[in-house]
């Protein structure tokens, strides 16, 4: 099992990290433009391999795409992150021509690959590699989802005072400040519904700070978070990786699931060797579809801003 990490800033990094860790795959290669910034990465994890105990290769390279021949998957986190104060789809004029560019030179070489997009704005983003790549829509894997839910799940566990393994909850719709949709319907602490625990002004503090959770890390980081988009990037190619068939909401392309056409946006899939297995329409409330369907105008506006 191969893998590509197309930039070697702290996402990538992080990612190619977590997931040679995890000693599920042969080879993974981290691909930058600045000189020698790549090769560094690669050369510095792989010296603790002996330390955190994994037997996976990461090599780096300098912009040669050579070197990711053949690979079954690839993530694309390259373009200039947020700084405080931004919102992600102000990126778009510089990042959707650099990830039109890396999805090329991926494909020329790796025909079979399926493609993770974590540049932002990333529902944007995906939905150009759709549009641009012609790969088939189960390889084109938009990753959003699984890095909110993560944050959900980290806000109702405080909010619960519970342990995080006792907290399920799913984030859908955009990967956005403010089109974000935490499913408080079908949290739940250990099975039991979150509603049970917590007032409404708990569960209303839970969302609002989800939503804002990239931008809360980008004011005290003073750019984007990377730990855990890594690691969520991570959990997305060992499902594909290792067939474990594990539903993740992801940015996909909708034909006509959730009420939308012609767009991306995350929505609960089956996540197994083919990429997306399944799309997985659940039921939502009215007052849910409603906020879906007012994040999908919000992305296609974004989407209307690209040049194909
Ligand atoms: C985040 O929310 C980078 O969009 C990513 O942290």
């Amino acid at each position: 099992m191969k893998v590509t990490v197309v930039g070697a800033g702290a996402v990538g990094a992080s990612c190619a990290e977590y997931i040679a860790m995890k000693n599920f795959c042969s080879e993974v290669v981290l691909v930058d433009i600045k000189e020698g910034f790549a090769e560094g990465k690669a050369m510095d994890l792989m010296q603790t391999a002996s330390l955190n105990g994994f037997d996976t290769k990461i090599v780096g390279t300098t912009g040669d795409y050579s070197q990711t021949a053949n690979s079954d998957i690839a993530v694309i986190t390259s373009g200039i992150p947020r700084k405080p104060g931004m919102t992600r789809e102000e990126l778009i004029g510089i990042n959707a021509g650099i990830v039109g560019e890396v999805t090329k030179n991926l494909i020329a070489h790796s025909p079979n690959v399926i493609l993770i997009i974590v540049s932002n704005p990333m529902d944007t983003m995906a939905y150009l590699v759709h549009k641009t790549s012609g790969l088939p829509k189960n390889r084109v894997i938009g990753m959003g989802g699984a890095l909110d839910s993560a944050r959900f799940k980290y806000r109702l566990a405080q909010a619960l005072d519970a342990p995080i393994s006792d907290v399920d909850g799913m984030v859908i719709a955009a990967h956005s400040d403010t089109g974000m949709l935490p499913l408080v319907s079908k949290a739940t602490r250990n099975g039991v519904p979150v509603s049970e625990f917590l007032s409404q002004d708990q569960v209303d503090f839970v969302v609002e700070e989800t939503k804002v959770g990239g931008a809360t890390l980008t004011k005290l980081l003073g750019t984007s978070a990377w730990y855990a988009p890594g690691a969520a990037v991570s959990v997305m190619v060992q499902a594909i990786a290792c067939d474990q068939k594990k539903m993740i909401p992801c940015s996909l392309l909708l034909e006509g699931e959730y009420g939308q056409n012609d767009i991306c946006l995350g929505v609960p899939a089956i996540i197994g060797k083919n990429g997306v297995e399944q799309i997985v329409d659940i039921p939502l409330s009215a007052a849910e579809q409603e906020k879906f369907s007012e994040a999908a105008d919000a992305v296609r506006a974004v989407n209307s801003d690209l040049k194909f």
